[in-house]
């Protein structure tokens, strides 16, 4: 199955794909994730991406397009690939096509998790992470067992450098103008399918559990 898990920042892509992943069993492609564990490891490309993502700003569409070429290129992504926050621009979408068509792949399924703009900002500023295995909770919504703690692994939970309320904000906006041209581009397509992402988590992947298990377009 080769999929993509729209939505706005916030939306729940990342709580969604990690049941999508562990149901499916395929690889979770999250160039937010790729560009943080460059971030950590000090490479180029973390150098590039950093000051983009702690301005609330896109990274440039060609670095991001390279990570994502090369990444679906690898033999893990030939059973399949869950793309998540990739693409996010049309030139991202675009440029998505023509690397499915020399991979000689299509897209099964494009999910649009839509969740009204003010529940956003509410759900970002109040998210933390394992920085182990990435786990995400939120204080309110979805809490760890203990407070401040993973529930998997035990570590102290952390918040994102982006999610601080001044950069959450241009985030969204940024985000905002970049998502109607892309839900146009995959209405367009007639491949777009939308689920409604303010339901409780499980009611959201039971929601989109149900559009992969039927037919694709
Ligand atoms: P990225 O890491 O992709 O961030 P994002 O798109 O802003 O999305 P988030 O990870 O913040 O949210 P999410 O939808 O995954 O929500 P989550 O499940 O965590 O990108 C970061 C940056 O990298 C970008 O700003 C950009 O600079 C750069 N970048 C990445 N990709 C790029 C690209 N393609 N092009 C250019 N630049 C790129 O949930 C959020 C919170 O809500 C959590 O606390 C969660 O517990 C809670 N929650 C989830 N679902 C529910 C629910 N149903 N009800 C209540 N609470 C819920």
């Amino acid at each position: 199955m080769n999929l993509i898990l729209m939505g706005l920042p916030g939306a729940g892509k990342g709580t969604q794909a990690d049941k999508i992943v562990e149901k499916y069993e395929i690889p979770h492609i999250s160039t937010g994730d790729m560009f943080r564990a460059a971030i950590k490891g000090g490479t180029e490309l973390g150098l590039k991406a950093k000051s983009y993502m702690d301005a609330g700003n896109l990274v440039p569409d060609e670095v991001t397009v390279g990570i994502v070429r090369e990444r679906l290129s690898e033999d893990d992504c030939k059973g399949g690939f869950l793309l998540d926050g990739f693409p996010r621009t049309v030139a991202q979408a675009e440029a998505l096509e023509e690397i499915l068509a020399e991979l000689d792949r299509k897209l099964d399924h494009v999910v649009y998790i839509e969740v009204p703009e003010d529940d956003l900002f509410k759900r970002l500023t109040g998210r933390w992470i394992c920085p182990t295995c990435g786990a995400t909770y939120h204080e309110i919504f979805n809490p760890p067992n203990e407070a401040g703690k993973c529930d998997k692994d035990g570590s102290d939970l952390i918040q994102r450098d982006d999610d601080k309320p001044e950069t959450v904000e241009k985030r969204l906006n940024v985000n905002l103008e970049q998502t109607k041209p892309l839900v146009n581009f995959y209405e367009d397509k007639g491949y777009l399918r939308r689920v409604d992402g303010k339901q409780d988590i499980q009611y959201v992947f039971e929601a989109v559990d149900t559009l992969l298990k039927g037919s694709n377009r």
